[in-house]
């Protein structure tokens, strides 16, 4: 069972998770904040559930996570202002928040995965899936899901990246609550000076340079990681041309 005032004496924020919603089971947080009907627009506000029943991932896939032992959580972004930044931006802070988090508290080495996987030990133990809902051209809300484990031990199933918890690479328990508050605190930071987020970013990507194969709408492409680009896009390197790449999977070939 999740210990609010854990939680909340540990968090400094001015608004991520000032209006903090917990749920014992829900489908999505990422939905369930979206829904129109369920009428949340509080800018900042943190949903967390214990279970989800249908978690989204990114391409379509679910994300599978215990009851009770992870963090599956959304944070609600209403304000005009945040929603001008670009999303491949808001994935960088969002999973820089978790690796200052991750390194800070725990002291383990972390690597970025273009645009948002976090892996220790080249296995993923979160993931992050921004959703929005527009009208018109006028974006109203925007969700960060966040996906992290924390303390499961085992994973059954298909997945196309192996999976690990901060458990199994600590060997010990985590405090669940001590790790939203840091991963909030760190969002709310870095959401407030992103000025250098795209070279703490760079700095544990580890990608860069190397030989990789990204699917962008079911077409392979294959070239060199040049860079990344002031808007958060992967620079794939072919022959002499660079191209801009928005959006897609990338392994290593
Ligand atoms: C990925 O595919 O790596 C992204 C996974 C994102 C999972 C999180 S868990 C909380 C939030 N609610 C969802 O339904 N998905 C995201």
């Amino acid at each position: 069972m999740f210990n609010l005032d854990q939680f909340d004496i540990k968090l400094n924020t001015n608004f991520i998770g000032r209006n903090f919603i917990y749920a014992e089971e829900i489908d999505s947080t990422n939905s369930y904040l979206l829904a129109k009907e369920n009428n949340i627009n509080i800018n900042g506000t943190v949903l967390l559930a214990e279970k989800q029943l249908s978690g989204k991932g990114r391409f379509g896939r679910t994300w599978i996570s215990n009851k009770g032992q992870n963090l599956t959580f959304s944070i609600l972004i209403t304000d005009k202002k945040i929603l001008k930044k670009n999303l491949t931006l808001l994935n960088f802070i969002s999973s820089l928040a978790v690796a200052l988090s991750i390194e800070n508290l725990l002291q383990l080495k972390v690597e970025l995965k273009w645009p948002n996987d976090v892996l220790i030990n080249k296995k993923k133990t979160a993931g992050i899936l921004i959703q929005s809902v527009s009208s018109g051209n006028n974006l109203e809300k925007l969700v960060i899901g966040i996906g992290i484990n924390v303390n499961q031990n085992k994973f059954t199933g298909n997945f196309n990246f192996p999976p690990t918890s901060l458990k199994n690479e600590l060997k010990q328990n985590v405090n669940r609550e001590r790790f939203l508050a840091e991963v909030l605190n760190n969002f709310e930071e870095i959401l407030k000076h992103p000025g250098n987020v795209l070279n703490e970013w760079r700095e544990r990507c580890h990608m860069i340079g190397d030989k990789i194969c990204i699917i962008e709408n079911n077409t392979k492409k294959y070239g060199i990681f040049d860079d990344i680009d002031e808007s958060g896009c992967l620079l794939l390197k072919q022959d002499d041309k660079i191209e801009k790449i928005h959006f897609g999977e990338v392994s290593l070939t």
